[in-house]
């Protein structure tokens, strides 16, 4: 065989992997959940997290790294499985949301704790404030059944809490669901979002981001 047939066999090996990986189920994080976290420890991991998030947890205010702080456990669990799983793409973050990198399982079951009990960002970034009536009213008659009365989120269903986070990337996060880029979006929520132009979209994350 020459070099270019190695190389040929090489890329279908990987091509042939990589959806296997792909389709893995996160069981280690369902695990995660059973386990009792200690605070103590994920503070101690956090600072891995904290590159992109920051020390306080709260990202960037341009949305480029979303705020994490004070989400819910069962949300922050999700999303790491649903990244790993690449149910959610994030190559930035991929390789942090591998239990093996982070430390196992008991280990995400403490950084994420560590995670939800740190306070919110009370300045997050905002829109231009023009929309904001439009926004509650959007809010109200199309998100609030699920998000809840003042954006809190539940943390039992995995609905995240959207109050307090930053416009900027909320609204990345709606166009992708509206446009199908985040595949893990609950199917009920794309139907709502899917009927909103961007300028409905922007008022929401406005009003969301000033709760
Ligand atoms: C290299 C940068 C980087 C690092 C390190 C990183 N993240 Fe992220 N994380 C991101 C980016 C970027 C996003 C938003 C991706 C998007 O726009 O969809 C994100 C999103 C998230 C989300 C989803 C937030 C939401 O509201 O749905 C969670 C949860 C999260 N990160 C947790 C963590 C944890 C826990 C760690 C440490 C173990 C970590 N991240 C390390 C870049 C990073
Ligand atoms: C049927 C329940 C439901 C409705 C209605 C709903 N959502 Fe969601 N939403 C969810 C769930 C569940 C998730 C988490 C999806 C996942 O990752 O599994 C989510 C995620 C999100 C996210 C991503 C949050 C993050 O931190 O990345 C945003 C933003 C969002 N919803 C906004 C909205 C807005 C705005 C509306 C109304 C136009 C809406 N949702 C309506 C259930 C709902």
């Amino acid at each position: 065989m020459n070099r270019r047939h190695l190389l040929t066999g090489f890329i279908l090996i990987l091509t042939g992997l990589v959806p296997l990986c792909a389709l893995s189920t996160p069981d280690e994080i369902h695990q995660s959940l059973e386990l009792t976290p200690n605070i103590e420890n994920g503070k101690k991991i956090y600072p891995l997290c904290a590159a992109c998030h920051m020390k306080n947890g709260w990202g960037k205010k341009d949305g480029s790294f979303p705020v994490i702080a004070g989400q819910h456990r069962k949300v922050l669990i999700k999303q790491l499985a649903d990244i790993r799983a690449m149910n959610r793409v994030n190559p930035t973050m991929y390789p942090f949301t591998d239990p093996e990198s982070i430390g196992g399982v008991q280990a995400i079951a403490d950084v994420t704790a560590y995670i939800a009990s740190m306070d919110q960002d009370p300045t997050p970034g905002m829109g231009n404030s023009q929309q904001l009536e439009l926004g509650k009213t959007i809010y109200r008659q199309r998100c609030m059944q699920c998000h809840g009365d003042n954006a809190q989120g539940n943390n039992d269903a995995y609905f995240p809490r959207l109050k307090g986070q930053h416009h900027a990337y909320l609204l990345r996060q709606l166009k992708w669901i509206r446009d199908g880029f985040r595949k893990n979006s609950n199917p009920a929520m794309v139907e709502q979002v899917k009927a909103l132009s961007d300028t409905d979209l922007d008022a929401v994350a406005d009003y969301l981001s000033r709760l």
